[in-house]
């Protein structure tokens, strides 16, 4: 089978219950009808992701909100109404055509309308609904091209190809599933934004459970070490690690001064630009390095996000986290 699909190739391979890597706006997903368990345990066995992690269900009309969630508080309604399609996921509580499969038996399930046109066409054609994860292999870097996607998971993916990803970092993930909005992921849409919909204070807690993987201490990480540098230490650190006779790789901002001793990926200088950079800057240090230093930016709009990404990347790698109880259903 050729690894690159078009529209109706991928909805008769996705109708004939296999997997199929698409773009949205944030990362590129790794698709299968939300609704097929057998089709579904192919995306885990493809990430190499444990059973217990929950998937994020795409779909396309906003308006068909009530299909896959219940009891949909006003607020969740407000934050769909103003930013679906988009990068913002919401967990509600899941309808009977949730498998129990993607929601790892969870009785909630995030939900999403992606912004990218092609994962529109995608969703409208195949009628229903796709769940996807980030198409990476499971605690790796999010893929925002499909050359990346091929990458992470070879060559027997077929992808539909959309070009480059606009946002660059995952969706936003807020949890509305009891009508009060707590932050899960920082992600595309920053969280001024949210506070300005509902009107308050939104808070978060993106720490916490093992099963949002996206909440593991240890995520999003490349093959390398990372080390964060603020911007006093930066010249320091790289010295250290050139003398200890590592290749290192550089993440800096655009205005950095040249250097020829190190590998160097350099991030816009506006939010928007780093989040869009970041994962394929990661990628191409990895390809050449041992160690990547990175520059952490400040918490505030999208910056929030590409933080949160580099912290997880820069974590120890033992903190993947362990596989909680069983729970029946699972
Ligand atoms: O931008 C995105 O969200 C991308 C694109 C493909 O849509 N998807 C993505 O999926 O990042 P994934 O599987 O890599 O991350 C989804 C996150 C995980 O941390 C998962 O645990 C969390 O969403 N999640 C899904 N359902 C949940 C639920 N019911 N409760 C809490 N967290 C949930
Ligand atoms: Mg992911």
């Amino acid at each position: 089978m050729p690894a690159d699909l078009d529209v109706s190739e991928a909805v008769e391979a996705l109708r004939a219950g296999g997997v199929v890597a698409f773009p949205t706006e944030t990362v590129y997903g790794l698709g299968a009808d939300a609704g097929d368990e057998a089709a579904l345990r192919r995306i885990f066995a493809a990430k190499g992701r444990p059973a217990w992690h929950p998937l994020i269900v795409h779909f396309a009309d906003v308006a068909s909100l009530d299909e896959w969630a219940r009891d949909v508080p006003d607020v969740a309604r407000s934050l769909a109404a103003a930013l679906w399609p988009g990068p913002l996921t919401l967990v509600l509580r899941r309808t009977e055509r949730v498998s129990r499969a993607a929601t790892a038996g969870l009785e909630t399930v995030g939900l999403r309308v992606p912004a990218h046109p092609l994962a529109l066409e995608l969703l409208s054609a195949f009628g229903g609904a796709l769940a996807a994860p980030s198409a990476n292999r499971f605690g790796g870097l999010s893929p925002t091209t499909a050359a990346a996607v091929r990458a992470e998971l070879g060559p027997e993916v077929p992808v539909l190809d959309g070009g480059p990803c606009a946002v660059g970092v995952e969706s936003t993930i807020v949890d509305v599933s009891d009508g009060v909005p707590t932050i899960l992921r920082p992600g595309g849409v920053p969280r001024e934004v949210i506070e300005r919909i509902v009107g308050h204070d939104v808070p978060s807690r993106t720490g916490g459970s093992v099963r949002s993987p996206g909440q593991l201490p240890s995520h999003y990480a490349p093959r390398a070490r990372v080390v964060l540098a603020s911007p006093d230490d930066f010249g320091g650190v790289v010295e250290a690690l050139l003398a200890e006779g590592v290749a290192v790789g550089v993440l800096c901002s655009e205005s950095a001064p040249e250097r020829t001793d190190v590998s160097v990926e350099r991030l816009p200088n506006d939010p928007a630009g780093r989040a869009r950079r970041l994962f394929e800057a990661l990628r191409r240090l990895d390809a050449s390095s041992d160690v990547i230093v990175a520059a952490l930016p400040y918490d505030d709009g999208l910056d929030w996000a590409v933080r949160d990404r580099l912290t997880r990347a820069a974590a120890p790698r033992d903190a993947m986290g362990a596989a909680p109880p069983p729970r029946a259903g699972c």
